[in-house]
């Protein structure tokens, strides 16, 4: 039995409209009122205010997608971690694979966008994962390697106490394909056994989520892997039932 306690994690992704965004948030914040995991839910930025009136008050965070490595200044259309953090956010997404593959995000990039979320007083949940050509030329550690060193670089192993990863294969992002639950914790005990040679305890408390194509169908089996913290779902986030379904596998 770990002591972690497990999250689940919506990505909207770019999706929705200030109503929808809304009766989504309302309808998550009624069903996760009886759940005993940490529920979060990553709307556009443009539902941010939207979304955090109607979950005042309810057990569900406000997270965002992702953010600029600068504080502020002349860096047109960024938008900057303090300001997320004045909706009351508590997490915020980098490095999700449709950013580095479609916007070119490095991981030295990422692990920037990591320190700028710790500065101003949030979580970053970082993604890392393979594509499928790397996972099939034998490169999964080596691509784990580079982009969690890039991270623990920059934030130093302590950094990490203060983050969540998640494990996303890119293969399984939005293919309706999920890693099966023994794939999915090798690569989590993968994870948390490179972190534990820096830090045992660092990397014992450390959430790591599974990311791609979880479903109401496979999250019990994903969730009870040892090493699985809960889940980064995109998709089943859209609609309540099926998200609340997911979370309700990780309570
Ligand atoms: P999916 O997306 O659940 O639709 O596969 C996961 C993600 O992109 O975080």
């Amino acid at each position: 039995m770990s002591a972690r306690q497990s999250l689940v994690a919506g990505n909207w992704k770019l999706n929705g409209s200030r109503a929808s965004a809304t009766a989504l948030a309302k309808e998550v914040a009624d069903g996760a009122a009886a759940l005993s995991c940490d529920v979060l839910v990553c709307p556009g930025f443009a539902h941010l205010a939207d979304v955090q009136a109607t979950l005042a008050d309810s057990t569900v965070a406000l997270g965002a997608q992702n953010c600029s490595v600068e504080p502020s200044g002349a860096f047109t259309g960024e938008v900057a971690a303090p300001m997320i953090a004045e909706f009351g956010a508590q997490y915020i997404i980098v490095g999700h694979s449709e950013r580095r593959a479609l916007f070119g995000e490095s991981s030295a990039l990422v692990a920037q966008k990591a320190k700028a979320v710790q500065q101003a007083d949030m979580q970053p949940i970082v993604c890392v994962g393979e594509t499928l050509e790397q996972r099939e030329a034998g490169q999964l550690q080596a691509v784990l390697d580079e982009q969690l060193d890039a991270v623990i670089d920059q934030l130093g192993i302590a950094g990490l106490a203060h983050s969540v990863i998640a494990y996303e294969p890119v293969w399984a992002i939005g293919t309706g394909k999920s890693a099966t639950s023994a794939q999915a914790q090798e690569v989590h005990a993968m994870i948390r056994a490179k972190l534990a040679a820096l830090d045992s305890e660092v990397a014992a408390g450390l959430r790591i989520l599974y990311g791609g194509s979880v479903k109401p169908d496979n999250a019990k089996e994903l969730f009870s892997q040892p090493d699985i913290d809960g889940g980064l779902i995109g998709g089943a986030a859209l609609d309540a039932k099926s998200f609340l379904a997911i979370c309700a596998a990780a309570s």
